[in-house]
């Protein structure tokens, strides 16, 4: 009786000692995964950006095989360039790079967490037959902004960047950020939604812009992402 009544606060103590552990282990966890994350995230790089209408925009991109290391420097790379230049997506393409990997940062409504959302080889499995229009400018589509009508809620099948099969359900703007990426991987520009006349309107202007950048010194171009950041729609 005397042991039960003695051994009964021992291995109490015991298996709170052994909680306290476990939880010291998964904080050590926590920790080393968050700093691995800041690391790959320091050596991240802003990476140059195509503007149309630069040919190379209209390429489609291939899937990754696996999500290696290089696939998630590029997605740090993506993040990186997608923050720097005022954007809420990002497509590998519009770096030059045509592999099927997007970026996004847009707060999901119901207020989820793990943004910014990196996925690889991303595939619209669900799309409803709804639509909803949103502006949206582009940051390989300079100064210029458009409403589009895409499906109003998404589902969205991907590898995250450990390589873990995902799906994700999206409405609003997030929606119609993840049906903008994944049209990158396509080739495929927002204004290519519009009807045949605004969109030769936006290629007319899109060219213009290029030949007077071509007539400037090298310094003066640049995305433009920032001036249209200013206009108001946001940058996928
Ligand atoms: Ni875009």
């Amino acid at each position: 009786m005397s042991e039960i009544t003695e051994s009964t606060p021992e291995s109490g103590l015991e298996a709170s000692r052994e909680a306290s552990r476990e939880a010291a282990t998964d904080m050590a966890t926590e920790v080393s995964r968050e700093a691995a994350t800041e690391a790959a995230t320091d050596t991240a790089k802003v990476l140059p950006l195509l503007v149309a209408p630069d040919p190379l925009l209209r390429k489609r991109s291939e899937p990754v095989a696996a999500v290696d290391d290089a696939v998630r420097q590029l997605m740090h790379n993506l993040v990186k360039t997608m923050h720097a230049e005022g954007g809420i997506g990002l497509a590998a393409p519009q770096a030059g790079i045509h592999r099927r990997v997007i970026v996004v940062d847009v707060e999901a409504e119901d207020g989820g967490t793990g943004y910014p959302l990196r996925l690889a080889n991303p595939e619209l499995k669900q799309v409803s037959a709804d639509k909803v229009g949103h502006s949206e400018g582009c940051l390989s589509v300079p100064e210029l902004t458009a409403e589009i009508f895409r499906s109003a809620e998404v589902t969205v099948a991907y590898l995250d960047e450990s390589g873990t099969a995902q799906e994700i359900t999206a409405s609003g703007l997030f929606a119609a950020c993840l049906q903008h990426e994944i049209d990158h991987l396509n080739g495929v520009l927002f204004f290519d939604h519009l009807g045949a006349v605004r969109r030769e309107m936006i290629i007319r202007r899109l060219k213009k812009r290029k030949r007077e950048l071509e007539g400037k010194s090298e310094s003066s171009a640049g995305t433009g992402g920032k001036e249209s950041a200013r206009a108001g729609a946001p940058l996928l």
